[in-house]
């Protein structure tokens, strides 16, 4: 059906009934009954924020403890910058299909520039209600060369804001685990950025935008618009909380690499996003992580301070991702990989 148009292809021919492909298993549905309305994940105000400031770095270290996920406001990254990000989004999904089928599996020259629908087809027992465009940055020659224009320069200058934020945070999390230089080059070691477009769907309730799943990174910052869908599991629970949008605010979350270097200490969330039956959605996620051929495992001076035995073991970051990417997103079991 509807070959290499993707989702948006689908929702926009005007389709009465979501396709059966697209239909999840009951358990996998996303329903009222299991959302806690009465809590949150927090939202940290980063205004005047250094690395002395014990406040805030202290709440950043309980979020990531308690959560895996929280809420920056007040992060230095101008408004202007995310609403370009968000417009050039807008305008690489709407060019016409054969354009962005350049960048698919079967057209394009580089596998660090991927447009595809879904997550794994291949793997996936049912199909997921999304197009993205994936992003894996490795120099901005090879961006202008590689990365589509109608968004290349906006997710540059995002990825650019990104960094200094994204640095501080993790100053403060190493902190918290007694580690008193961060290691740049294996914590930032290597950086992707997706854009994520949810088509407005005809059987919202049936099918998923993404299924259960917890990012390999080592963090993930995202951007999404005012429309919301994304549920973060409540630790400890099997209920879920929505992450409200909030104008100029950047969600932040901690991924599996985060978690395995942590020994456990700091969390990787399982989340997954609802599909919307009023409105496209879109999101723009950058994941920070180490490089592929970093050997990750508990940080040693994690274990010195705590006298804890290592809970996971060493492994080469590109054999996680590759079994990662191998899964349909059924939740979190990726990180077992490493133990
Ligand atoms: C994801 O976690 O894969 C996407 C999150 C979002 O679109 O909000
Ligand atoms: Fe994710």
């Amino acid at each position: 059906v509807n070959e290499g148009h993707g989702v948006k292809g689908l929702s926009e021919i005007g389709l009465q009934k979501l396709p059966k492909q697209y239909i999840q298993p009951i358990e996998e549905r996303i329903t009222t009954n299991t959302v806690i309305l009465d809590d949150q994940i927090p939202i940290i105000d980063m205004s005047n924020w250094d690395i002395h400031n014990k406040l805030v770095s202290e709440n950043i270290c309980n979020a990531a403890e308690k959560w895996g996920f929280f809420q920056i406001i007040n992060h230095d990254i101008s408004l202007e910058v995310l609403e370009s990000v968000k417009d050039a989004t807008y305008r690489f999904f709407k060019q016409p299909a054969v354009e962005k089928n350049k960048h698919s599996k079967e057209n394009s020259s580089t596998n660090n520039v991927r447009y595809g629908t879904s997550f794994t087809p291949k793997a996936e027992k049912a199909l997921e209600w999304k197009d993205y465009l994936s992003l894996f940055y490795v120099s901005d020659e090879e961006a202008a060369a590689l990365w589509p224009s109608a968004l290349r320069d906006e997710a540059l200058e995002f990825m650019r804001n990104s960094e200094i934020v994204m640095k501080k945070l993790l100053e403060a999390l190493m902190k918290g685990l007694n580690v008193k230089e961060i290691d740049e080059s294996v914590l930032m070691g290597s950086k992707r950025i997706n854009v994520n477009y949810y088509p407005k769907c005809p059987n919202p309730e049936l099918t998923v935008g993404v299924g259960r799943h917890s990012d390999v990174s080592t963090l993930t910052i995202l951007l999404q618009d005012n429309i919301g869908g994304l549920y973060v599991k409540k630790m400890d629970s099997d209920m879920w909380v929505h992450v409200p949008p909030i104008h100029g605010a950047l969600v932040i979350n901690i991924g599996d690499a985060l978690q395995i270097m942590s020994n456990g200490r700091y969390k990787s969330i399982e989340h997954r996003v609802m599909a919307n039956g009023k409105n496209n959605r879109i999101s723009v996620p950058i994941f920070v992580n180490p490089k592929p051929t970093d050997i990750i495992g508990p940080l040693k001076e994690v274990l010195l301070e705590s006298g804890e035995e290592p809970i996971y073991k060493q492994v080469l970051y590109s054999d996680y991702v590759k079994h990662f990417f191998r899964k349909a997103h059924d939740g979190k079991d990726t990180v077992d990989f490493a133990k």
